[in-house]
C-alpha cells in the first residue's frame, strides 16, 4: 500500500473589515435577534471592494508554508478551490504562484463552491499518489461579498470572506489522509447559484436585473446540506474502517449552526466533538473548513494522533468528506 499524504502546515487570513448583524440591520430589513437565531453568525469579514483575493490566498499560503517549514519553490503544485477568482482567467491559482515565488509548480482552480477545499485535498492526494508529487499547496479562497446581492436579506446576512491553506507532503507513518470521497448532484443546481457566465455575460441590462448575484432556496439546501454531509461522513469513515466513535473532533462546514446540529444529532456526535466557529467567520464557502482547521491546530483542539472528520456541502450541488489522522 502507498503511504498516506498528510497535513504538514496550515494557515489562514481574512480581510480586517468586520461587518457586524447590527451594520445589516441599517442595510436590510433584519434584526441581529433573527440572523442570531436562525443561522448563529455574529460578524463576518468583508473585503475591501477592488482589493485581490490573490493576496488574501496568498496570504494564507505564506502561513501554511511556514508552519510546514517549506519554501515556495519545493512546491510542486497549487490548487485553488474558488469560484470568485481576481480574474475570469487566468487562474487564481497562478496568480499566487506568481506572488510566492512558486517557480516549480502547476497551478489551477477548481470549482466546486463551499466543497472546492476537499474536493483540492482529494485531488492532491491522487494526484501525489500518480505523479510523484512531494509537496502540494490546497488553499480555498473565497470573497463571496463580490457576488452578495446587499439588497436581499435572505443572503446578504448569511456570507463572509476568507482564505485558508494547507501543504501536504508524504507521511513518515501511518498516519495522514486516511480517506475521502466526493460527490454531486447536478440535478439540483437551481437551490443555490450565480447566472452571471457566458450565458448572461456583463451588460447593463444584466447587471441591472442582479443578474451576476447569488440564488438560494434557503430551506431546500439546508434540508440537502444535513443529508449530505450526514452520508458523505458514513462513506469517508467506511473507507478509513473507522466508526463515528473513532471520532476525536469533527469539523464540518461553517453555513449555518443549525445545519452543523443537525448533522452532529444525524450523526450522535457529542456536540463537544463538533468545530464550531461560524458565529466569528459566517460562510467563507470552501474556506470554513481550513480556517476552522488552523484554528484548532492553533488552540489545542486538535492534538497529535487524533482522528479528525472533515465534512462539507456546496452549491452544485457537491459534497465532500476527508478523515485525516494527525
Ligand atoms: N432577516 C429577517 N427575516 C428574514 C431574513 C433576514 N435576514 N431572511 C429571510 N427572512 C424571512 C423570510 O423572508 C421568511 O419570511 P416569510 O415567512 O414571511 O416568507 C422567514 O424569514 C423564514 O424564512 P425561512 O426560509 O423559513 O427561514 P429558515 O429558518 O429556513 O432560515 C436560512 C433561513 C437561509 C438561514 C436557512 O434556510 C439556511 O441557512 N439555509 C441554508 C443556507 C446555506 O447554508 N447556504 C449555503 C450552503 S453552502
Amino acid at each position: 500500500m502507498l503511504p498516506h499524504n498528510c497535513i504538514l502546515g496550515t494557515g489562514y487570513a481574512v480581510p480586517p473589515r468586520i461587518l457586524t448583524n447590527a451594520e445589516l440591520e441599517n442595510m436590510v430589513d433584519t434584526t441581529d435577534q433573527w440572523i442570531v437565531e436562525r443561522s448563529g453568525i455574529r460578524q463576518r469579514h468583508i473585503a475591501e471592494p477592488g482589493s485581490a483575493l490573490s493576496d488574501l490566498a496568498t496570504a494564507a499560503a505564506r502561513r501554511a508554508l511556514d508552519a510546514a517549514d517549506t519554501s515556495a519553490e519545493q512546491i510542486d503544485l497549487i490548487i485553488i478551490g474558488t469560484v470568485t477568482g481576481d480574474m475570469k482567467f487566468p487562474s487564481m491559482a497562478c496568480l499566487v504562484q506568481e506572488k510566492l515565488g512558486a517557480v516549480n509548480a502547476a497551478a489551477f482552480d477548481l470549482s466546486a463552491a463551499c466543497s472546492g477545499f476537499l474536493f483540492g485535498l482529494n485531488i492532491a492526494d491522487s494526484l501525489m499518489q500518480t505523479n510523484g508529487y512531494q509537496r502540494v499547496l490546497v488553499i480555498a479562497a473565497e470573497m463571496l461579498s463580490s457576488m452578495v446581492n446587499w439588497q436581499d436579506r435572505n443572503t446578504c446576512v448569511l456570507f463572509g470572506d476568507g482564505a485558508g491553506a494547507v501543504v501536504l507532503g508524504p507521511a513518515s507513518d501511518q498516519r495522514g489522509l486516511l480517506s475521502s470521497y466526493i460527490k454531486s448532484d447536478g440535478s439540483h443546481h437551481r437551490l443555490l447559484y450565480n447566472p452571471g457566465g457566458s450565458q448572461h455575460p456583463p451588460s447593463h441590462e444584466n447587471v441591472d436585473s442582479q443578474l451576476s448575484t447569488i440564488n438560494m432556496e434557503g430551506r431546500e439546501v439546508f434540508r440537502h446540506a444535513i443529508v449530505s454531509m450526514t452520508d458523505a461522513l458514513h462513506e469517508a469513515l467506511k473507507r478509513a474502517d473507522l466508526t463515528p466513535d473513532d471520532l476525536d473532533l469533527l469539523i464540518p462546514h461553517q453555513a449555518n449552526i443549525r445545519i452543523i446540529e443537525g448533522i452532529g444529532k444525524r450523526f450522535k456526535i457529542d456536540p463537544a466533538k463538533v468545530y464550531v466557529n461560524v458565529d466569528r467567520f459566517g460562510n467563507t464557502s470552501a474556506a470554513t473548513i481550513p480556517i476552522a482547521l488552523n484554528e484548532a491546530l492553533a488552540n489545542g483542539r486538535i492534538k497529535p494522533g487524533d482522528t479528525v472528520g472533515l465534512v462539507t456541502f456546496g452549491a452544485g450541488l457537491t459534497w465532500s468528506s476527508c478523515i485525516v489522522q494527525f
